[in-house]
C-alpha cells in the first residue's frame, strides 16, 4: 500500500470513531467537530447516515411530519445581504395575506391532512403584536387540534410572550451562523449574532418549542464556523433545526457567490440527528432546489419533516430569498399525493399528525 492510501485509511478511521463518539456521548470539542466537517470522505458520509437513520428510526420511526408552510408577507425591514426580500431589493414583488387569506390556506390545509400551519414572513411592521396576536388567536379557535408555529424574526420578548399567550406553540428563529465576525459579513451593522441569540433563549424560556438552524455553505463560512453552530446546538437544544444551502439571489449583494452544496447540507444533516437524536429536521425546499432528490436524500440523512408550500398560489412566486427556488411541484400543498409517493419509494411514511417534539421541556 502506497503511503497514500495508507493515509487515507487513517483519515476515514479517524472520522468513523468520531462519528461513533458522537453518537454515544453527544459531545465532541470545537477541534473535533472542524476535522468531522473539513476532512470529510464520502466513505465516512456513507456510515454517518447509516448512523443518523438508525437513530431517527430509533426515535421516530419511519414517519415523516408535514407542516404547510404560509409565507404570508414578504415585506421586510432588514437588509440581509443574502436575502432576496431584503429591503433594498426595488425588484421585490411586495404582498402581504389579509387575515382572511391567511385562515382560508389553513382550512385548506386542514382538509389536505396538515395538523402544523407555520406562519412566515419578514420583518413587516404592519403585522403589530396586535394584529398577528388576533390571527394566531383565530386560528386557534378554528382548528384547536394544530399546532401553530410562528417565524416573523426577532421581536421584543413581551411580544412573544403575547403571541404565546394568543396560542403559538412553536417558532423558527436560524441564528445563521453562530460566530459574531461571520454574522456581521452576512448582515448589516444593525443586526447582531449577540441578539439573535438572545431571542432564541426568550423563545424558550417562553415555553416555546424553538427551531434554530444556519445556512450551508453562505459567504466566508469555515469549517470552524460550522463547528461553532453544532457547540451552540448542543447548548441551546432546539426542539427543531432548519438548515439548507446557500443559494444566492441575483439582485443581492452575494449574487456572484457560489451555491453551498447539497453534499455538505447532507453531511451536516446526519450530524445534526447524531447530536440531537430526537430533533425534528426538515429536508429543506431550498435543499429540494439545489438537487432534484434533495429531499429524499435529506431524509435518508437523518431529517424527519418536509413543509410543503401552502402560500395560495398567486404570491409564490414572490417570496424569493433565492433563485429557482421550487414552489410549485411537490413542494405545493395540493401535490401531496406525489410527495407521499416519492416518501413511500424510499421506505417512509407521511403522517398527518401534530408531530410535537419528543423533547419537549428537556
Ligand atoms: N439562500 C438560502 N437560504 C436563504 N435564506 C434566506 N436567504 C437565503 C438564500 N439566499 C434562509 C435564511 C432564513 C430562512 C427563512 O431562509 O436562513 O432564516
Amino acid at each position: 500500500m502506497t503511503e497514500n492510501i495508507q493515509n487515507k485509511n487513517q483519515n476515514e478511521q479517524k472520522l468513523k470513531s468520531l462519528i461513533d463518539r458522537l453518537e454515544h456521548t453527544r459531545s465532541l470539542t470545537r477541534e473535533e467537530w472542524a476535522f468531522l466537517i473539513r476532512e470529510r470522505t464520502p466513505g465516512a458520509a456513507g456510515y454517518l447516515f447509516e448512523r443518523a437513520r438508525e437513530s431517527r428510526i430509533r426515535h421516530y420511526g419511519h414517519a415523516i411530519y408535514i407542516r404547510g408552510l404560509i409565507e404570508f408577507t414578504n415585506y421586510c425591514k432588514n437588509d440581509c445581504y443574502y436575502c432576496g426580500i431584503r429591503r433594498s431589493n426595488p425588484n421585490a414583488r411586495r404582498y402581504r395575506l389579509s387575515k382572511e387569506d391567511i385562515l382560508s390556506c389553513c382550512k385548506e390545509g386542514y382538509e389536505l391532512g396538515f395538523r402544523t400551519f407555520v406562519l412566515q414572513g419578514g420583518e413587516d411592521a404592519y403585522f403589530t403584536d396586535e394584529r398577528l396576536a388576533e390571527i394566531v388567536s383565530e386560528i386557534r379557535a378554528g382548528w384547536p387540534d394544530c399546532a401553530i408555529t410562528l417565524s416573523v424574526g426577532e421581536r421584543s420578548r413581551e411580544s412573544y410572550q403575547k403571541l404565546f399567550d394568543a396560542g403559538a406553540d412553536r417558532y423558527l428563529l436560524r441564528h445563521e451562523t453562530y460566530d459574531p465576525e461571520h454574522y456581521a459579513r452576512l448582515h448589516p451593522p444593525k443586526l447582531s449574532a449577540r441578539h439573535r441569540q438572545a431571542c432564541l433563549w426568550d423563545l424558550k424560556e417562553i415555553g416555546y418549542q424553538t427551531g434554530t438552524g444556519f445556512m450551508v455553505g453562505s459567504p466566508y463560512q469555515t469549517p470552524e464556523n460550522l463547528a461553532d453552530d453544532m457547540l451552540f446546538l448542543a447548548e441551546l437544544d432546539p426542539q427543531m433545526v432548519g438548515i439548507g444551502p446557500f443559494i444566492p439571489h441575483h439582485e443581492t449583494p452575494f449574487s456572484q457567490y457560489p451555491a453551498g452544496t447539497a453534499e455538505l447540507t447532507l453531511y451536516m444533516l446526519g450530524l445534526i440527528r447524531l447530536l440531537l437524536p430526537k430533533v425534528l429536521l426538515p429536508a429543506t425546499t431550498a435543499l429540494g432546489t439545489i438537487s432534484p432528490d434533495g429531499r429524499e436524500q435529506g431524509i435518508l440523512a437523518g431529517a424527519n419533516v418536509v413543509m410543503p408550500n401552502l402560500s395560495p398560489a398567486g404570491v409564490r412566486e414572490k417570496y424569493l430569498l433565492y433563485d429557482n427556488k421550487l414552489c410549485t411541484g411537490d413542494e405545493a400543498a395540493e401535490s401531496l399525493n406525489s410527495l407521499k409517493e416519492r416518501m413511500k419509494a424510499i421506505g417512509y411514511r407521511i403522517t398527518a399528525c401534530r408531530g410535537d417534539s419528543l423533547n419537549i421541556r428537556s
